[in-house]
């Protein structure tokens, strides 16, 4: 079975104050790790003090960006080198706002995707449609290509460890969530196109989150579709005790 995998993505929000204040305020309550995996995905300049504060325990820390190259002139990145030397251990790769504002495009991500591989971090690599693409009925056929895109000239073993992160972007940050059955629809062809590209066993291994307005209310139906393994959760990872429910609940 796949454990389930909750992830806070705060954004770009909070100070450093109020990440360690979150972070004292969830240690020592977060569900056994044995039966939900938890990770809080923080911006950049406070990742290091998250690590310090984690203590190797439960919400692991991880990054919302990295570059693809090892090190370099490239003003205001940050290098999956960098990222592992301060012990963080997942990176999102390829988040719709990524994408749309910051240009990243399907090789961007790819290659992303490969040297974060390569750098042994658990990358969370995150598709998903827009409303219109979902009202011409190209859902399927976009999330599908896109995890073509990301995961071309990836093993096999190293596709197992990794994270799909399905995200409709009509319902991120904006109240509407897909019903638990959209939701588990796409997670399934997403299983389906992984088990074309590795077949079934490492597709049943690869676990997939959905993200789009996760509540501690509506986790728990969201959970209960077959291919959901988790979630992907932007503003209801914010508050300590929401983010506690949501953690309680999938575990
Ligand atoms: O990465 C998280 C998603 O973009 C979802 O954000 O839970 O605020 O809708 P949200």
């Amino acid at each position: 079975m796949r454990k389930p995998i909750i992830a806070g993505n705060w954004k770009m929000h909070k100070t450093l104050g109020e990440a360690e204040s979150f972070y004292s305020d969830v240690q020592g309550r977060i569900p056994d790790p044995a039966k939900v995996e938890t990770v809080i995905c923080a911006p950049f300049p406070f990742l290091y003090r998250l690590v310090q504060l984690s203590e190797g325990m439960a919400p692991s820390v991880g990054a919302q960006n990295m570059h693809e190259e090892e090190s370099g002139a490239f003003t205001g990145e940050v290098s999956p080198v960098q990222l592992k030397d301060l012990g963080v251990r997942y990176v999102i790769i390829g988040h719709s706002e990524r994408r749309e504002y910051f240009n990243e495009t399907d090789d961007s991500v790819n290659r992303k995707l490969k040297s974060a591989l390569g750098h042994g971090l658990t990358p969370i690599v995150c598709v998903g449609e827009t409303l219109g693409e979902r009202e011409e009925g190209r859902t399927e056929a976009k999330v599908s290509g896109q995890v073509k895109a990301a995961y071309a000239e990836i093993s096999p073993s190293e596709a197992a460890g990794t994270v799909v992160a399905y995200e409709p972007i009509w319902a991120i940050g904006t109240g509407k969530t897909a019903t638990a059955e959209e939701a588990g629809d796409v997670c399934r062809s997403i299983r389906e196109t992984l088990s074309e590209l590795y077949g079934g066993e490492i597709a049943e291994k690869i676990r997939i989150q959905y993200g789009g307005s996760v509540k501690p209310d509506n986790i728990g139906e969201l959970l209960a579709q077959p291919d959901i393994d988790g979630a992907l959760v932007g503003g209801a990872s914010l508050e300590p005790e929401s983010f506690l429910r949501l953690a309680e609940v999938a575990s």
